[in-house]
């Protein structure tokens, strides 16, 4: 018996996906850089499915049937180059490579640039979900050529999560580095709604005085709105969970040094490169990195914070639940501001590299699956169906009417959150952004006149077509450049 798709490299996302294409019925060959993990696997889920154990790399590609399909789950980087190159030389034109990690999609770029000339189809596919969702149902963004898909296609269909309405939540999202592009800014995305839901946990702390378990009952309840989503949904179940050695709340005792393996960071840099605009996720990025500086923090733990009225502690429980409420709000409108700068992010690379990503298909693939899947996705693939050249994300009506509701509450969080010493720069730094965008006039022009006098860099006029400089040295005279 053939193979239908081979996995290479077990550690526990690739031993995941290995056994959710078996639990779906397919014959998946498996191989690791040590039979040690191969044999495990075969040992301990054999009883799933159908599992060809290699012991090869070469005995790995005979087990597979044409056009062979090697789904490689190895480190990103060096790793995944190594493992490439090994299984391009064993292969045939016409047979796929996909590279389920996540690579910096400039990496996948060019290694599908550098398969294709060698007849080969390289599939560079961002996956989310975690472990579970490996096991149970990814979301899968794939890029590369479109006729990869069709042989690939309706087996990733088979394994991914499936939307509320049924459909897969996989799709091909476009050529070459398409696919990590989109799972890269998907981790942008992911980051900056973490750092939001940190922001309103602490205001909600240290603002209203409310306790851990207390926070995790509002979690609950916020579960259960507009906010419904995975990453609100967890953060209830950690705030409410008890640390067995100490017993005291398991988030007291966690130190606070927020870790990072790069997406979010690629994203930050991919944006500037791009000239997109994505303060939201630059935020979440620094607050993990700023949180992670001891020598920083210890430098500046002198330094005096507000007054606060009464000394802080508890506001009287109607106080606290109206400021939960314009927390909810504050939260909700922070949470448009940073996926309108995802989508944003997305439009630009797509033209960029000529991809032609379908907006709305990215929401829909993300509805169920992947880290940040929340009913919220539906919404943004409406407003991209209804529109598809909408320009952002906040003139969709629905969004703009959202927006316009919460923004009262919005501006006395983020006052309260100052006024409290509260650090939020997310949501402080969305509504900025907000109120930024929403200018009839910024202050950039004071930037031009800026460059203009100390490099003669010029300046447009409003009333007049063309480039100027003012002789800011000699007469001030206006000359055209
Ligand atoms: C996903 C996640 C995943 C990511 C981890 C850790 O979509 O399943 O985005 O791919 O690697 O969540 O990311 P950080 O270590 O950067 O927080």
């Amino acid at each position: 018996r053939k193979a239908q798709i081979g996995v290479t490299g077990l550690a526990v996302m690739g031993r995941n996906l290995a056994r959710n294409f078996a639990r779906n019925g397919y014959t998946v060959a498996v191989h690791n850089r040590t039979y040690g993990r191969t044999r495990e696997l075969v040992e301990q889920f054999g009883g799933e499915g159908d599992f060809v154990p290699a012991a090869s790399s070469e005995e790995f590609v005979a087990a597979l049937e044409r056009p062979r399909r090697v789904l490689v789950m190895v480190k990103a980087g060096a790793p995944t180059d190594a493992v490439i190159e090994e299984f391009a030389a064993l292969l045939e034109p016409g047979d796929v490579i996909i590279d389920g990690g996540n690579a910096h999609f400039e990496d996948t770029r060019r290694r599908e640039a550098a398969l294709r000339e060698r007849g080969l189809h390289f599939v560079g596919a961002g996956v989310s979900g975690g472990e579970e969702g490996a096991l149970h149902g990814p979301s899968i963004m794939p890029g590369g050529p479109p006729e990869s898909y069709e042989s690939l296609g309706p087996m990733l269909e088979r394994i991914a999560a499936r939307a509320p309405d049924g459909t897969p939540c996989t799709a091909h999202v476009g050529p070459d580095g398409a696919g990590h592009f989109v799972k890269m800014v998907h981790n942008g995305i992911e980051y900056a709604d973490m750092q939001l839901i940190a922001e309103a946990y602490q205001l909600l702390r240290d603002v209203a005085g409310y306790s851990p378990a207390e926070i995790a009952d509002i979690f609950g309840r916020w579960n259960e709105g507009r906010l419904e989503s995975y990453l609100i949904e967890i953060t209830a179940e950690v705030l409410r969970h008890t640390d067995a050695a100490t017993g005291r709340p398991f988030v007291d005792v966690v130190a606070d040094r927020a870790e990072q393996k790069g997406t979010g960071r690629w994203t930050v840099q991919t944006a500037l490169g791009l000239g997109t605009p994505v303060p939201g996720i630059a935020e979440a990025v620094f607050a993990r990195s700023l949180s992670g500086h001891a020598e920083l923090r210890a430098a500046a733990a002198a330094l005096p914070g507000p007054q606060t009225r009464d000394g802080g502690g508890r506001m009287a429980p109607d106080e606290a639940a109206a400021f939960a409420e314009r927390v909810e709000r504050s939260l909700y409108a922070s949470k448009i501001i940073s996926y309108a700068q995802g989508w944003d992010m997305m439009r630009a690379g797509s033209e960029e590299y000529g991809w032609h990503l379908d907006l709305s298909a990215t929401a829909a693939i993300w509805r169920a699956g992947c880290i940040i899947r929340a009913g919220f996705l539906d919404r943004i693939r409406g407003a991209f169906t209804n529109d598809p050249w909408l320009p952002s994300l906040l003139a969709d009506p629905a969004f703009a009417k959202e927006l316009g509701e919460a923004q009262q509450a919005w501006r006395d969080v983020v006052a309260a959150a100052a006024a409290g010493g509260v650090p939020a720069p997310g949501m402080a730094g969305a509504l900025a952004y907000y109120d930024a965008l929403r200018s009839d006039r910024l202050p950039a022009a004071l930037l031009q006149g800026q460059r203009d006098f100390f490099g003669a860099h010029t300046y447009q006029r409003t009333d007049r077509e063309g480039t100027f400089h003012t002789l800011w040295a000699e007469d001030r005279s206006e000359v055209r450049a």
